[in-house]
């Protein structure tokens, strides 16, 4: 079987953020690692609008190429590791939004989080994040990296990891590693029903 596939999530998507460091640094801890293929999926690039599709998303009539081509992205992940800020407790409209333009693409994935902020570094955001990721049958694991202050280990556009982060990242891979094999069968059920569907 080929090697699964991780989708690290960049999940702001404002001019001026630091998200894509800190996702540079979680994508090539992944790489080392080794349990996963990991691709960078940055959430900025697929330019979605706030939901503007007619039709409940577990129907998959989509009417729009951004969301058409945010399916393809998600469909073809085994796993998620998403990078998340903190905005006022809770993460980014943004990354919200893009779990609502989708729902059968997300099922029975286990995601990840790495969130960073200020003294609680993000941890309000991936709980809140988490408790939507689980409606949609992704499976939020409990071992997170969080990031406080982060703004001090950011220079000249690199994250630069410290000891406790590191083995946060390797704690977190592995367990992912683990949902992500336990839940291949049922990932692979869901795709042959979907494929049956049409
Ligand atoms: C709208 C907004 C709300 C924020 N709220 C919080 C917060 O509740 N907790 C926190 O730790 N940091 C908060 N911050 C600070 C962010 O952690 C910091 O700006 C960080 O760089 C945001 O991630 P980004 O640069 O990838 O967008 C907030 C920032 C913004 C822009």
């Amino acid at each position: 079987m080929a090697i699964p596939s991780l989708h690290v999530v960049v999940s702001s998507t404002r001019p001026g953020r630091i998200g894509p460091p800190i996702a540079q640094w979680i994508l090539g801890y992944a790489r080392e690692h080794g349990a996963f293929e990991p691709t960078l999926v940055d959430l900025a690039a697929f330019n979605l609008p706030l939901i503007d599709e007619p039709h409940h998303p577990r129907f998959r009539r989509y009417q729009h190429a951004h969301t058409k081509a945010w399916s393809k992205s998600v469909n073809e992940a085994d796993a998620f590791v998403f990078v998340t800020p903190e905005y006022n407790y809770g993460p980014p409209p943004a990354l919200l939004n893009a779990f609502d333009y989708l729902y059968s693409e997300w099922h029975y994935k286990p995601a990840g989080f790495v969130s960073y902020g200020g003294v609680s570094g993000g941890m309000r955001a991936s709980a809140r994040a988490g408790m939507t990721a689980s409606t949609l049958k992704m499976m939020p694991i409990p071992e997170s990296v969080a990031l406080p202050n982060v703004f001090a280990q950011v220079k000249d556009g690199v994250f630069d990891a410290n000891e406790l982060n590191i083995a946060g990242a390797g704690t977190m891979l592995s367990e992912l590693s683990r949902w992500e094999e336990a839940l291949r069968n049922l990932r692979a059920q869901h795709r042959a029903t979907l494929a049956r569907e049409g």
